[in-house]
């Protein structure tokens, strides 16, 4: 076979990163080669729809495709995830360069169908369908894969929280089985991985669905953490309603689970929780964080907000900014809320103009930046131990090179290390030397290991 090449555009979150990383990888082991956008002969946007923003920028990239490639017909260009499930086949009116729509469960097929595209010139695929269980997906290439490893064990949600068009778009929850995630977490241990993020959109409710096989988010936890090779455990995203004693008790039981916690609160007055259909309300949140921290008293916590919900008073927004001080979020995303046809929100009434969102998103903002910034201010002078990701662009001191890792609270730390060696994926005890404006300065205390 002669060689094909492929390009891949990311957009979204953890997870679409994560197929992107996967579909790469399915494709090397298939004969494809990765390339720059000039050169690639399949090209893949992997989409998100879950803000007005994200969307926008799906049409501006296929733009962009059709300008580098001058819109040859030869080039294969794929969209796939989020949007693509949501749109289907209207790209294929909307750009004559796409010949495949692969949406949440349908990337699972996008490798061979990409394969046949190219063989048919004159053939379009659609892959839309939901699938009524957790897919197994096809193995990549092996080779090493980094420190850092992060495994899918879920697909889609149940929530239906009112802005959100994630159910839609990644349809229902559907746990994945767990020999299955553990075969994954040893395959990525032995090819070099230190550190195991588990991903879905709402992992704590891991296992409670009808692809669930009696295994509860807690045990699962449990036995990924005793995986030997282990060093780090983390996982994206809870839901605080979701978090029960065994969740939290993880915290204090499980050394490997690193004290660092993103606990989405969305907003913090009860009344905008409740039309946000979060199932929680300030008190209950604020219990759980109590809880959390009796269990691990140096968790680092941060979230995700939105400002600017229909109906949001300035009372409601201040009722956040009050929240944020309380639960002292190390880091948060915040984002204005935008209406996503399909989700309930979008027919709320008073809805906040965006000058008045502007306005809140700044001040969230600042907030945000002093509590961040009295977060890392703290750390100065501990002790503590980096995973070593790669070469960071700071120079270091006293002519070492410097390096990139991450604490246990997943804060980025530059170190100097010695020359000549690459020191990706070692862990290395240090010193906290200085606060920068959003990452740390530390200076290596022991040996390497
Ligand atoms: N499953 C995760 C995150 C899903 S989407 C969770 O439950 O938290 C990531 C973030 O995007 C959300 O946490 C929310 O803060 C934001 N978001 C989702 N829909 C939005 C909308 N319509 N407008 C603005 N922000 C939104
Ligand atoms: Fe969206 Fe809510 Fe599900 Fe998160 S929990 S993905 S915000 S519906
Ligand atoms: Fe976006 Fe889909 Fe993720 S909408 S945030 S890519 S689940």
């Amino acid at each position: 076979m002669s060689e094909k090449s492929f390009h891949i555009i990311t957009f979204g979150c953890q997870m679409n990163v994560h197929d992107s990383q996967w579909l790469a990888r399915a494709l090397m082991a298939r004969g494809f080669a990765e390339a720059p956008l000039e050169e690639a002969d399949v090209v893949v946007v992997n989409t998100c729809s879950v803000r007005e923003k994200p969307e926008q920028k799906v049409m501006s990239a296929l733009g962009r495709i059709r300008q580098i490639t001058g819109g040859d017909p030869g080039v294969l260009v794929t969209v796939a995830g989020c949007v693509a499930q949501q749109l289907g086949t209207a790209f294929f009116e909307r750009e004559s360069q796409v010949r495949l729509v692969a949406g949440s469960d349908g990337i699972s097929g996008a490798p061979a169908a990409i394969e046949r595209l190219l063989a048919e010139p004159d053939l379009r695929i659609s892959l839309l369908d939901f699938t009524s269980r957790y897919v197994e997906r096809e193995a990549g290439a092996d080779g090493p894969c980094g420190p850092v490893a992060y495994v899918n064990i879920m697909q889609g949600c149940d929530n239906f929280c009112a802005y959100c068009i994630v159910p839609f778009a990644r349809g229902r929850q559907k746990s994945r089985a767990t020999p299955a995630i553990m075969d994954e977490c040893r395959a990525r241990l032995d090819q070099g991985a230190r550190e195991i993020t588990l991903l879905g959109q709402n992992v704590n409710a891991f296992g409670q669905d009808k692809s669930g096989d009696g295994v509860s988010f807690a045990r699962l936890l449990a036995q990924v953490a005793a995986l030997p090779g282990l060093e780090r455990l983390r996982f994206v995203t809870p839901h605080p309603k979701y978090m029960g004693p065994e969740d939290v008790a993880a915290f204090a039981d499980l050394a490997p689970l690193c004290p660092r916690l993103h606990l989405p609160l969305q907003a913090g007055s009860d009344a905008v929780l409740a039309r946000m259909r979060r199932k929680y309300d300030r008190c209950g949140f604020l219990d759980l964080v109590a809880a959390l921290r009796a269990a691990r008293p140096d968790l680092a916590l941060s979230t995700d907000l939105i400002v600017g919900f229909p109906g949001e008073s300035e009372e409601d927004f201040r009722a956040t900014l009050e929240m944020m001080e309380l639960c002292n979020f190390m880091s948060s995303f915040s984002f204005c809320y935008s209406d996503r046809p399909g989700a309930r929100a979008a027919l709320f009434p008073d809805k906040i103009p965006p000058e008045v969102q502007q306005e809140r998103l700044l001040r969230l903002q600042d907030l945000q930046d002093r509590l961040s910034r009295r977060w890392l201010d703290a750390r100065v002078n501990r002790k503590t131990c980096l995973l070593i990701e790669g070469r960071s662009r700071r120079d270091g001191p006293d002519e070492e090179p410097s390096w990139q890792g991450r604490d246990p609270y997943g804060a980025p730390v530059h170190v100097a290390l010695p020359p000549d060696a690459d020191h990706t994926g070692r862990m290395v005890p240090v010193r906290i030397t200085e606060a920068k404006k959003h990452s740390l300065m530390a200076r290596r205390t022991g040996e390497l290991w």
